[in-house]
């Protein structure tokens, strides 16, 4: 049974989609430990919450500094002790002692095709406002292993979307999370859940 440790920041659409694939049997193997948020006012925690699942928020603002803040995070993701750590929508920086420890068990969800519209200051509406400045026909979602850097982690699985006329950043987050972010990130854990995935020479290779 691969333990969950879902991290998020806000709307938590992403954890519903994972938690509604756990319910109806598209995700196997798999059971979601604990949620956590660095935002106490995240309905991700509520959905959480609502399911009976462990909800936890660990907030910079409790912290005289980033150094106390990210040994808080990690003794509380360590104490949960999950397999894999999924962020879902989770708009903090990852301690690096973290993404070493956790080498190869986190994976992020992005809401572009990377690597166009990723990196520092790309996330959330930021991402589509990049796509629709720059004319793109076609956006899409892509779920990535997390290493040192900001979105350059080996790439797991990407869904393409369309990009239709009159799009606003809005309706194009829409577009995308409906036809791509909630369908590859269900995906991507249950073919973790069910060892389908090993990553080999910084690549990410899937046995379906
Ligand atoms: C999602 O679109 C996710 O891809 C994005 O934040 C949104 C969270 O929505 N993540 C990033 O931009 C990470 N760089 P949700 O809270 O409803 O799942």
């Amino acid at each position: 049974m691969l333990n969950l440790a879902v991290c998020v920041s806000g709307g938590g659409t992403n954890l519903q989609a994972i938690i509604d694939a756990i319910d109806g049997g598209s995700i196997t193997n798999t059971r979601i430990t604990a949620v956590i948020s660095n935002n106490a006012g995240a309905y991700a925690l509520e959905r959480a919450k609502s399911r009976g699942i462990e909800a936890a928020c660990i907030s910079p603002k409790q912290f005289g500094s980033r150094e106390e803040f990210n040994q808080a995070f990690l003794e509380k993701l360590d104490s949960y002790q999950p397999d894999l750590v999924v962020l879902a929508g989770f708009l903090v920086v990852l301690p690096e002692m973290m993404i070493k420890k956790y080498k190869d068990r986190i994976i992020n969800i992005h809401p572009s095709l990377i690597p166009s519209f990723c990196g520092k200051g790309y996330y959330g509406l930021k991402v589509h406002e990049g796509a629709l400045k720059r004319g793109v026909k076609v956006t899409g979602a892509t779920v990535h292993f997390v290493d040192e850097g900001t979105d350059t982690g080996p790439i797991l699985l990407q869904q393409p979307v369309a990009v239709e006329p009159g799009d606003t950043p809005e309706t194009l987050q829409r577009r995308v999370m409906e036809q791509a972010e909630w369908k590859i990130l269900p995906k991507a854990i249950d073919l973790i859940a069910n060892g389908k995935v090993r990553v080999e020479g910084g690549k990410a290779l899937v046995s379906e």
